[in-house]
């Protein structure tokens, strides 16, 4: 579905078009992306289009997200390659906001924090980071005034973070989780796989098949913390450049973490290094 898609730079107009599109009965879709798009994110953008009468996508690589050691500077970008894919999939206003439009007072900000849950996981080796994304998210879901908006199950703790955080603060937009969408070769897909060179990129293959080897040791009857961590643990580990940051099993909906017995239903979820990429990906066991 071609359209052609506005593009929008600045808050306030973002905010009209936002309040004029919602007293003419329409609803609003939201995407919220840092761009480089791939088909996770096109997925996102379907079926907000599906959902919706309206379909704005933001593409905003957010600074207060990233630690000062990691690839905010690096981070790959391609306004043009992103108009195109938000033209082809009926996008109809694309964001595209500067740092100063949605820090106007920089890091002396209004900041959102969902605690315990964001700092767990992702959290422990990413000190600050969901009160980035959840900061952001609540700048753009109130510019946006959006009924819905759609993350990717890729990103299972922002997702369920992104949840909790709209139930706490009693938003009345709707979040709705994607499932992850992998390559044909099972890598999970992210903007940062381009960064992987050929060698990395197979080893990073590891992780797909270690969540594969667990699941399969989990539907085989294996309750075991310990024995299901292992075996993703191995195969990702006889990979030469891989680095584990994590392996958690938890529960889908609370994150609790288990630490000895699995329940019939729980996710396992990783984060790990391959070369200078970190990479996540995870999977429901049951
Ligand atoms: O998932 C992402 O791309 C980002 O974390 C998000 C939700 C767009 C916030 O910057």
């Amino acid at each position: 579905m071609n359209v052609q898609t506005r593009i929008i730079r600045d808050a306030k107009e973002l905010s009209t078009f936002a309040h004029e599109a919602q007293k003419a009965g329409k609803t609003i879709g939201l995407v919220p992306t840092m761009g480089y798009l791939h088909d996770g994110h096109l997925s996102l953008i379907r079926a907000a289009r599906q959902k919706a009468d309206v379909v704005i996508v933001s593409d905003f690589v957010n600074p207060t997200q990233f630690g000062p050691t990691e690839d905010y500077a690096t981070y790959p970008r391609d306004e043009q390659a992103d108009l195109e894919k938000c033209q082809s999939c009926g996008t109809d206003v694309l964001f595209i906001p500067t740092v100063e439009t949605l820090y106007p007072n920089g890091q002396d900000s209004t900041w959102v924090e969902v605690s315990k849950m964001g700092n767990i996981l992702c959290g422990a080796t990413r000190p600050g980071h969901f009160r980035g994304v959840a900061t952001v998210v609540t700048k753009l879901l109130w510019l946006s005034r959006a009924d819905y908006a759609f993350f990717g199950e890729k990103d299972y703790q922002q997702l369920t973070i992104l949840r909790r955080m709209a139930q706490d603060l009693g938003c009345p937009t709707e979040i709705i989780g994607m499932p992850l969408v992998r390559e044909a070769d099972g890598l999970a897909m992210s903007s940062r796989n381009v960064r992987l060179s050929e060698d990395e990129r197979s080893q990073a293959l590891s992780l797909n098949q270690g969540l594969r080897a667990a699941h399969a040791l989990f539907q085989n009857g294996s309750r075991s913390v310990k024995d299901l961590t292992h075996a993703a643990q191995n195969i990702i580990q006889a990979q030469k450049n891989t680095a584990i940051q994590y392996i958690s099993i938890a529960d889908p909906d609370s994150l609790e973490i288990f630490t000895d017995a699995v329940p019939d239903r729980a996710i396992m979820l990783l984060a790990v290094k391959v070369g200078s990429v970190r990479l996540i990906d995870n999977m429901r066991l049951d």
